[in-house]
């Protein structure tokens, strides 16, 4: 579904990203860990357009979108959520989860059906009208990942859903990632904290300074030399 072939992406003398190669298929949820400034968001960036690479090619479902716009690839079928808070603050959560609709010439019935049914699987229909600013990290969580839903992906990239929430939160937001991935959705997913990710994830990608040091099921990227080793340093 989505191939990234040797990808580079510098920053002044930062090496973000060297000869990176990943391969996904349709339908799991493929997750990347490693260390902060390990290249993860950037990774996210080149695959989405955010920001260009230097050099490499990405292709999905076969097309090359290596350096198309950010709107072209969304319209592909590719979503995401930042790391960083990028919602319209001081609009609603229904305005906020609308706004990744595309379709051109949706009407207000179609557009208010589609919101809603978002709302309700994501357990947001009482917040409909709330101000997004005044969210809980859950909730504004959920509406990014409500807005990339309304853009009808068929893949979603999720740069750090899963963090910085309780467990009981975290919890919430890993049965949502799973139930997703139950209906067919492919799910991309960075990650901080390693229990969560690698108790849902079908596959692992480790990415340390640049380079990706591992990957396969979570069981062997526990006991990998490699990826201890950086967790461990
Ligand atoms: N837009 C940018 N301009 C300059 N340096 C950047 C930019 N984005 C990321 N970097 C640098 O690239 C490296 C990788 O960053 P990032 O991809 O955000 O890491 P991660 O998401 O794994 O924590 C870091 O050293 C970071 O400071
Ligand atoms: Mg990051």
């Amino acid at each position: 579904m989505l191939k990234v072939s040797n990808v580079y992406k510098q920053f002044g003398g930062i090496h973000a990203l060297e000869d990176v190669s990943i391969n996904l298929e349709k339908g799991k949820i493929w997750a990347m860990i490693g260390p902060n400034g390990a290249g993860k968001t950037t990774l996210f960036n080149l695959i989405t357009g955010t920001l260009p690479a230097d050099s490499g090619r990405i292709e999905f479902h076969g097309d090359d979108i290596t350096n198309m716009k950010p709107f072209e690839i969304c319209r592909k079928g590719i979503a995401r959520t930042y790391q960083q808070k990028n919602l319209y603050p001081n609009l609603s959560v229904y305005d906020n989860i609308g706004a990744g609709l595309l379709k051109d010439k949706i009407n207000e019935a179609e557009r208010d059906k589609i919101v809603s049914e978002i709302m309700e699987f994501l357990g947001l229909t009482r917040e409909k009208n709330e101000i997004v600013s005044s969210l809980s990290p859950l909730y504004a969580k959920l509406v990014e990942l409500g807005r990339a839903l309304a853009t009808s992906p068929k893949l979603i990239l999720l740069d750090e859903l899963i963090g910085g929430l309780i467990p009981v939160e975290t919890e919430k937001i890993c049965g949502i990632i799973e139930t997703l991935r139950n209906e067919g959705y492919t799910i991309f997913q960075i990650g901080h904290e390693i229990g969560p990710i690698m108790k849902i994830s079908d596959w692992v990608f480790v990415l340390d300074e640049g380079s990706k040091i591992a990957e396969g099921v979570p069981d062997d990227i526990k006991s990998n030399r490699n990826v201890l080793d950086v967790y461990l340093e």
